[in-house]
């Protein structure tokens, strides 16, 4: 080799050690900006992502994964970043699911559900006539379940944590302390809820003031930073003892509710068995019971696979009409045997058996409808709230989290002195056998209310891995169409091979089995409506259909998608 040649050789060999070196290492943090920050829909980065409801919190957890910072750590720091900047569904005051995956390759999931307090019982929102006062399970004291946030973060992080809590909770501390800028779309929420913030609550919380909010205005939340500084120094104990205890004690007092100092102590996180199954060479970990979703999604993507449902095209209306069916079915099943199973005894094993599964579908005649029992009820139209994040670090560890105080700002109340939501979770029990809840689900005794269980969640964080490697990060809000939205998700992406942007943004459907109707978003594609009309199914639009955050790694890049239904955003290097 000449000199010119090897010259050129080690220039060469220098720039890509450079460019090694370099590209796996960010550039200098850049400190979050809580006054100026953009709402980022779609982006690819080469190491590490974070998609959120919340720029800011999406911003919180890249500023995490900058500092070497793994997806767990990213995610516990996220959690408490939209506990501030997104009251309506980011929460200390409710519960969550966290599925992980680590870079060694082992999968793991932990229930942060709420539990219903140990006063609570059956019939607790029964009238003297024996009929359900849903008003009482969906607002107000009555409606708040055991928190389980805080625990199941401080059970993430001993867990996984490798940056000091202390940094990863000081963002959000800073985030509630020293304000931030609220969107148009948050403005418009807190005015929505302002009467019932007045309404159910004996204190003004810090979300209500007497101009109507605007975008931009900034939001100041004294009491919650005091409360995260609580937990910053003495971790859950901060939380569920000592002085925030002893306050949302009181608030219960003032407001009749039933939580006790007592079910504070004895709340814990739970690690659980993941659910792990195999769909057409992909690997999905999803969660399982108390959330009925990972059930509900094996059981659904098991009774799809022997159709050649990629062949049939996305929202054809072979496609919508299997779909639809296999939604039916395992809906059917998820109202009559799921609950907790620290109470009752779900048959899990025969609820994904192949051979139970498949001969749930024995009577499906392809384009036909057939039909539910008929029963009335309809899903509310009341704006619902929960929220999704997906992180993935430089190394490939994977967190897919989904959170919920229920319901659009809980149960309302803020916790006086404390300035966080409580949950409106005990709506998520069955008040009565046959009576939807706010979601129009029905359930049986499977999940009838009883002290310290847990209601069940259709909340489906999920993680898919392709040839052993990261391939996608999904999940979303949405009460009942959680589950079938993640649903979507998954086939636009594992059977039409959509881009992660197309499979989150196009237009969603939803079948619960009860009520007997396909629901659609407004934007659905008409003729496929007409479609799959005349094969018999009544179709009613509604509201949009989740809020779907997705990473997907294909090409070693991954690709970051924010629901264009929400301000979501995502952020990474
Ligand atoms: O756990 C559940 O299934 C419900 N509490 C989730 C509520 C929800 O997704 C509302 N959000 N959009």
């Amino acid at each position: 080799m000449n000199l010119q040649n090897h010259m050129k050789r080690s220039t060469l060999f220098f720039t890509i050690s450079l460019f090694l070196v370099w590209g796996c290492r960010p550039q200098q943090p850049v400190a979050v900006d809580a006054y100026n920050y953009p709402i980022v829909k779609h982006d690819t980065f080469q190491h590490a992502a974070v998609s959120s409801a919340h720029p800011l919190a999406s911003e919180v957890g890249r500023y995490i994964l900058e500092q070497g910072g793994t997806a767990m750590d990213a995610a516990i720091a996220v959690q408490y970043a939209l506990a501030v900047v997104y009251p309506n569904a980011g929460n200390i005051g409710g519960g969550g699911f966290m599925v992980v995956h680590t870079k060694e390759g082992q999968s793991y999931t932990i229930d942060f559900r709420e539990k219903a307090p140990g006063s609570a019982h059956r019939d607790m929102y029964l009238d003297s006539l024996g009929n359900a006062d849903l008003s009482k399970s969906q607002n107000g004291h009555l409606a708040s379940g055991v928190p389980g946030s805080v625990a199941g973060m401080e059970l993430a992080y001993n867990k996984f944590g490798t940056m000091d809590f202390k940094k990863l909770i000081q963002p959000a501390i800073d985030l509630a302390e020293k304000g931030f800028t609220i969107t148009e779309r948050e403005a418009k929420g807190l005015n929505r809820m302002k009467t019932d913030f007045v309404k159910y609550n004996t204190q003004t919380p810090a979300f209500v003031k007497e101009q109507p909010w605007q975008d931009k205005d900034t939001l100041i939340q004294s009491d919650l930073a005091e409360t995260l500084k609580r937990i910053q120094q003495h971790g859950s104990k901060g939380f569920y003892e000592g002085e925030t205890a002893r306050l949302i004690v009181e608030e219960m007092k003032r407001g009749g509710g039933i939580i006790s100092e007592q079910d504070l102590k004895d709340y814990v996180a739970q690690e659980r068995k993941p659910i792990v199954f195999d769909y057409k060479g992909y690997e999905i970990i999803t969660m399982g019971l108390p959330s009925s979703g990972g059930l509900v999604i094996q059981q659904m993507m098991e009774m799809i696979k022997p159709y050649p449902i990629e062949q049939y095209g996305f929202q054809s209306k072979e496609a919508i009409n299997l779909m639809v069916e296999v939604e039916r079915r395992a809906y059917a099943d998820r109202t009559e045997y799921m609950g907790d199973p620290d109470f009752v005894d779900v048959p899990v094993a025969k609820l994904v058996d192949t051979m139970y599964v498949r001969s749930r579908m024995a009577d499906f005649t392809p384009l036909q409808a057939s039909r539910s029992e008929h029963i009335k009820a309809g899903l509310v139209k009341e704006k619902e709230e929960t929220t999704h994040f997906s992180i993935i670090d430089k190394d490939g560890n994977m967190v897919s989290l989904t959170t919920t105080i229920n319901g659009a700002y809980g149960s309302r109340v803020v916790v006086g002195g404390a300035g966080f939501i409580l949950n409106n979770e005990m709506d998520d029990f069955s008040a009565k056998p046959g009576v939807p809840n706010k979601f129009g689900l029905l359930g049986t005794e499977a999940n009838s209310i009883a002290p310290g269980k847990r209601m069940l969640s259709a909340m489906s964080p999920t993680i898919v891995k392709k040839d052993g490697k990261p391939y996608a990060v999904v999940g979303t809000p949405g009460g009942s169409t959680i589950i079938t939205s993640v649903f979507q998700t998954l086939v636009n992406l594992l059977d039409f091979d959509m881009s992660a942007y197309d499979a989150v943004n196009k237009p969603k459907f939803h079948h619960q089995w009860m009520p007997d109707l396909i629901y659609i978003e407004k934007d659905f594609d008409p003729q496929a409506r007409k479609e799959v009309e005349a094969l018999g199914y009544v179709f009613k639009e509604r509201e949009n259909i989740g809020r779907t955050e997705v990473l997907l790694v294909r090409d070693g890049k991954i690709e970051a998608v924010g629901d264009n239904r929400g301000d979501d955003s995502v952020a990474g290097w």
